[in-house]
């Protein structure tokens, strides 16, 4: 298949670039590099298999003809969409109108990148596909959470008026090698300040709760829903739930370090606790996630490792 995926030059774009190539097919990455890098790429760049567009997707666009189209172009972190609020809006909106355009246009089929954040500072526990959520729209993250909202919308209004086959993969915290050090995410956050020796910051008391997947399960959890025939949004996260402080002893316990740990506020609307119930991953996909916190944070070390040394090593620059 020739296949679009928008947002690849990012953290799980690029992921998702590297697994369908490896899998055979033709991979078109557009994307405008708003939070993404081209490093990401860089083991494609020799690919013949493999080509990149620079490319703003909120602006009309025509690849030409693809096969499928895996719709990531967006801000994920909360620093970078509460930096660039309009721009995450119009992504989810104009981008994912264009990208639904295009599917349309090919025949192509359509997987959208959504998020747990759909579910916003949830009542239920876990979270079902089923649960509508609990969510601030007016609040500083409501330009990430509605425009994900938006996009669900969006790719089955499609799906329901142009009988576009289509997809939505509710993806929960994901992490791993090419996660920014600084983007403010908790393991990107506590990786670096316990490998530079700094005070591990815990917001709120410590005790709220997140669940993170390894970045290999949560990109073998989308291809195998990209292969399935369920056009209504499904969870796809790690279930195990620890608490930031929890977390963060993890975090000390693999690199080794002494840091202590520093408590601040905790931001507006900062869920309290979320984790997937991914019965329906389960089920439907016979997936469900191999790596535990403490291997997936072994596996990311070294990535983390050389990316605080090449950061320090331009700050004395
Ligand atoms: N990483 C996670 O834990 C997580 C969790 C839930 C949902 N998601 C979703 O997965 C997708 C990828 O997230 P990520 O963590 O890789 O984020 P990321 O910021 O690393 O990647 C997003 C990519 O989209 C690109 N982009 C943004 N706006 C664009 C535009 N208008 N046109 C073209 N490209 C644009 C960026 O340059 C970047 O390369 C996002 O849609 C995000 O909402 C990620």
């Amino acid at each position: 298949m020739r296949i679009l995926v928008t947002g690849g030059a990012g953290f799980l774009g690029s992921h998702l670039c590297d697994a369908l190539i490896g899998e055979g097919h033709s991979v078109l990455c557009a994307d405008n590099l708003l939070t993404g890098r081209m490093e990401n790429l860089t083991q494609l760049a020799h690919d013949k298999r493999f080509e990149f567009l620079q490319q703003d997707i909120c602006l009309p666009f025509d690849p030409g003809k693809v096969d499928y189209i895996f719709d990531f172009a967006s801000p994920a972190s909360p620093f970078d969409y509460l930096k660039h609020g309009i721009e995450t809006l119009q992504v989810g909106s104009a981008g994912t109108i264009n990208c639904l355009e295009l599917a349309k246009k090919y025949h192509a089929k359509f997987l959208l990148a959504s998020t747990s954040e759909c579910y916003g500072d949830p009542l239920e526990h876990p979270q079902k596909e089923t649960y509508w959520g609990h969510v601030n729209p007016v609040g500083p993250r409501s330009v990430y959470d509605e425009a994900k909202r938006f996009a669900e919308a969006a790719t089955m209004a499609y799906h329901r008026y142009h009988h576009v086959d289509t997809r939505i993969v509710r993806i929960f915290n994901t992490y791993g090698p090419r996660l920014p050090i600084n983007d403010g995410r908790v393991i990107s956050n506590l990786i670096r300040q316990a490998l530079r020796g700094e005070p591990l910051t815990i917001y709120g008391d410590g005790l709220q709760t997140r669940s993170f997947c390894y970045v290999s399960d949560e990109v073998s959890g989308i291809l195998a829903l990209s292969r399935a025939n369920e056009h209504l949004p499904t969870n796809v996260g790690n279930p195990s739930e620890f608490s930031i402080l929890e977390c963060a002893q993890a975090v000390l316990k693999v690199t080794g370090s002494t840091s202590i740990v520093k408590f601040e506020p905790l931001p507006q609307d900062d869920p309290k606790q979320r984790r997937p119930d991914i019965t329906k991953a389960r089920t439907l996909l016979g997936w469900e996630p191999k790596i535990d916190l403490h291997t997936g944070l072994e596996l990311s070390l070294e990535y983390f490792r050389s990316a605080v040394e090449s950061a320090s090593v331009q700050t004395r620059k």
